[in-house]
Order: structure tokens, then C-alpha cells, then sequence
């Protein structure tokens, strides 16, 4: 009885059928992606509801099979085959991770950073995972868009279809709110964007509404923000978590991107206080690091007065209201701490150390400084 079984599992594995699928985008309107798989080619199929993914399954091969995606013309015939051979990672498996065509590495083993502290809150989510470049497709309306890129400046937000494209996920979502991010970064022609998922009308994205793309203009080497990112965790500070996607807007490539969380109420829910919607929503501050239009000071904490007025527009931008702001003076519970940080003297203090841990994140703030100094 044993070796029967044994026989029967061992066939179950060697004639398991593979279902293959690869993220492409044919050069034409009519092409198709297909599977070589001993050097025949088998179609493979898209519809609305996957595409760029193309899927179909190959009777009588098994996870030793070797394979090579290829992209169709409207005959059927090969345009493009890709110039190396791929083999499930995985023998057992039946089904291959979502790959993309011509890119032969789809999940890489990156060792981590060791983490020093734990993470406040480690980020257990399906948006963001380092080993892979997942594929964001955007289908938005094209005047629009078009619109939207001729003038970044004064760049309207549209209603998009999103379809994010993992190794092992495919999730999609329509009516996102879709538009251009940034403030210095409008001025290069690659533009960074961010999305919002309506949370109220059930749009989701893995528990993470607000996403940034970060255009990464001014780094070349495209890693610096990952790296800091890596670093914050493993130093344990509440940080945005990131990962690198590919961007095709309307079946067009724009590159490769740094998705990131935008700093938000939800972020700060699931980052700084582990999910938890009871506790007391804080103020929340937008500062901006650089003085421009001539301005003389940037957001650098100095005291300047007792209301809003006495600040440099724009240094300042209120998000949230904290329990202790009001609508005429919204930065009110900043204001009071920077106060605080001017009336401070270590001398008189009689225990300094509690002064702060009662104002701030103390040992947060000293972790956050010590990679500020470092990076
Ligand atoms: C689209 O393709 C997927 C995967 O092949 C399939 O599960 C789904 O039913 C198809 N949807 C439509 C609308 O044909
Ligand atoms: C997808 O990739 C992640 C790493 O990003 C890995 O942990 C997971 O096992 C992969 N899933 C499949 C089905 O290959
Ligand atoms: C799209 O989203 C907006 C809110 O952002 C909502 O008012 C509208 O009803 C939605 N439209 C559709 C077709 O779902
Ligand atoms: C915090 O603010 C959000 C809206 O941004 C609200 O849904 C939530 O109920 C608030 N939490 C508390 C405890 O007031």
C-alpha cells in the first residue's frame, strides 16, 4: 500500500501541468506574450481583469521544465523571445510566480540589515517587500493625464485603475484618486506620484491608503532612500517603508520607482501605534526643509512668537488638529514646544531628561538623530 501511494505522489509531481505567467506588454495593439517550453510555443492568455499579466497552462510540463517567455504578433508568430532559459525555483510548485518578460530574476534573497532595536512597529504587509520590483499599471483618462504632465505646477489629481502586480498578487482597484507629488521634483521631467485609496468607499491597499512614487531625480544610484529606510528599521525608528516598482501609465513605461507610504493619519495608525483606531489622534505638521521664493528660514524649530502669523508661510503646514490647536492657530501645540525647546536650560532643570521624555519620543528622537549624524 505504501509503495503504491509513494509511486502516485512521485507521478502527481512529475506530470503536475505548469501554469505560467508573465507580466508583458506587446510592442503592438494586437501582440500577445506566449511560454516556449521545448521549443514549442504555447499562447498564453490576458483579459480585463489581469492584464499585463498573461496566464495559461502547459498539459505535461512539470516543475523541472525549462521554459522562455516570448512575445506574439497577431499570427502568433514569435517577435521576441527571451535569451535565457528559466526553471521553477521551486520543483513542487505548479505555477510560477509572476515573472517579467526579458527580466530573469523575479524575487531576489537580499539579506537584511540586522535589526540593533525591533522595529516599533515591523510592517507586516504585502506592499512593501525589498526582494522584488513589483509592476504598477495605471490606466487613467489620457487628455487628462496629458494635461497633468504638460503643466506639473498646477497638475489636477484624476481618477485612475490601478493594478498592482507582485510575485504572488495581483490586486486591482478602480477609481483611485491619482495625481503628481512633490514640490522640488515638479521640476524634472520625471514626475513622482502619489495615489489615495478612499478608504470610506472600501478601496484598499494592503492597509496602506497613501502612496507616494518617488521619482528618485536626484540619485542617481536610485538605492540611497531604500538604504535609509533599511537603516531606520534596523535602529528600530517609526519610519515609511518603501520598495521599488516598475510604473506603466496607458501601457507606457515611466520607470522605475521608489513607492513609498505618504505620511498620512492611517500611516501614522499603523506605524506608530501598531493599528490600533483608539487612540487619540495628535496634531500633525507638514515642515518644509527648504527656505524658497526667497525666503530666509526653513522649518529649523527656532521660536518666533506665540501664533502662526509669526512664522514664514509655508515653513508650517498643519495636517491634523491636536487636541490643544484650533482652527485660528493650528500649529498651536508646535508652537508650545518650541517654547519649551528655547526655554530649556540643562542647569535649572532638575531632571532634564524627564522634561523631555514627557515633551517628545526621547529615545526615538536619539535614534533618529544618530543615522541623521551618520547618513
Ligand atoms: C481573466 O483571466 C483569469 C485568469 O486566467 C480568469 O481567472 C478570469 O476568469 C478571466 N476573467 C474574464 C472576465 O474573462
Ligand atoms: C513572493 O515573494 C516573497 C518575497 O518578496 C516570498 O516570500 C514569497 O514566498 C513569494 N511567493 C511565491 C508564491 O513565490
Ligand atoms: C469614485 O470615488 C469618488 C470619491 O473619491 C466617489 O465620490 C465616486 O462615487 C466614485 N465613483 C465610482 C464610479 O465609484
Ligand atoms: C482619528 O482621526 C480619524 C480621521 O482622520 C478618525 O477616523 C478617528 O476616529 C480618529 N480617532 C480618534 C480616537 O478620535
Amino acid at each position: 500500500m505504501k509503495i503504491v501511494l509513494s509511486v502516485a505522489a512521485l507521478a502527481s509531481v512529475a506530470y503536475a501541468d505548469i501554469t505560467f505567467n508573465v507580466v508583458g506588454y506587446p510592442s503592438t495593439n494586437t501582440g500577445a506574450f506566449g511560454v516556449n517550453v521545448g521549443d514549442q510555443i504555447i499562447k498564453l492568455a490576458s483579459n480585463e481583469t489581469t492584464f499585463p499579466v498573461w496566464t495559461g497552462t502547459v498539459p505535461g510540463s512539470t516543475g523541472a521544465t525549462e521554459y522562455a517567455y516570448v512575445e506574439l504578433n497577431a499570427a502568433g508568430a514569435a517577435v521576441k523571445t527571451e535569451p535565457f532559459k528559466r526553471k521553477l525555483s521551486d520543483p513542487a510548485a505548479t505555477t510560477t510566480p509572476n515573472e517579467f518578460f526579458e527580466r530573469q530574476t523575479t524575487v531576489w534573497g537580499l539579506p537584511r540589515i540586522p535589526y540593533t532595536y525591533f522595529a516599533t512597529y515591523p510592517s507586516n504587509t504585502k506592499a512593501f517587500r525589498a526582494e522584488q520590483i513589483a509592476t504598477f499599471h495605471v490606466t487613467a483618462p489620457a487628455a487628462l493625464m496629458a494635461g497633468m504632465l504638460a503643466d506639473p505646477m498646477n497638475a489636477q489629481n484624476v481618477k485612475a485603475d490601478i493594478r498592482f502586480i507582485s510575485n504572488d498578487t495581483i490586486h486591482s482597484q478602480t477609481n483611485v484618486t491619482f495625481g503628481l507629488s512633490g514640490k522640488s521634483s515638479k521640476e524634472h521631467v520625471k514626475q513622482a506620484f502619489r495615489f489615495k485609496f478612499d478608504t470610506a468607499i472600501s478601496q484598499k491597499f494592503f492597509h496602506r491608503p497613501n502612496l507616494k512614487l518617488r521619482s528618485m531625480v536626484m540619485d542617481p544610484t536610485m538605492m540611497r532612500e531604500m538604504l535609509y529606510i533599511d537603516m531606520l528599521n534596523s535602529a528600530g525608528v517609526a519610519t515609511q517603508q518603501g520598495a521599488w516598482v516598475r510604473l506603466f501609465i496607458n501601457n507606457e513605461p515611466y520607470g522605475l520607482y521608489l513607492m513609498v507610504d505618504d505620511i498620512s493619519g492611517s500611516f501614522l495608525k499603523q506605524t506608530v501605534h501598531g493599528g490600533d483606531s483608539k487612540v487619540a489622534n495628535g496634531s500633525l505638521v507638514q515642515m518644509n526643509a527648504f527656505p524658497e521664493n526667497g525666503q530666509q528660514f526653513n522649518a529649523d524649530l527656532v521660536y518666533k512668537g506665540p501664533s502662526l502669523a509669526d512664522y514664514q508661510k509655508g515653513n508650517y503646514d498643519s495636517k491634523k488638529l491636536g487636541p490643544g490647536d484650533t482652527a485660528e492657530e493650528p500649529i498651536k501645540e508646535l508652537i508650545d514646544f518650541m517654547k519649551d525647546l528655547q526655554d530649556f536650560d540643562p542647569a535649572s532643570t532638575p531632571d532634564p531628561i524627564a522634561y523631555w521624555e514627557q515633551r517628545m519620543d526621547f529615545d526615538g528622537f536619539l535614534r533618529c538623530m544618530a543615522l541623521e549624524y551618520l547618513g
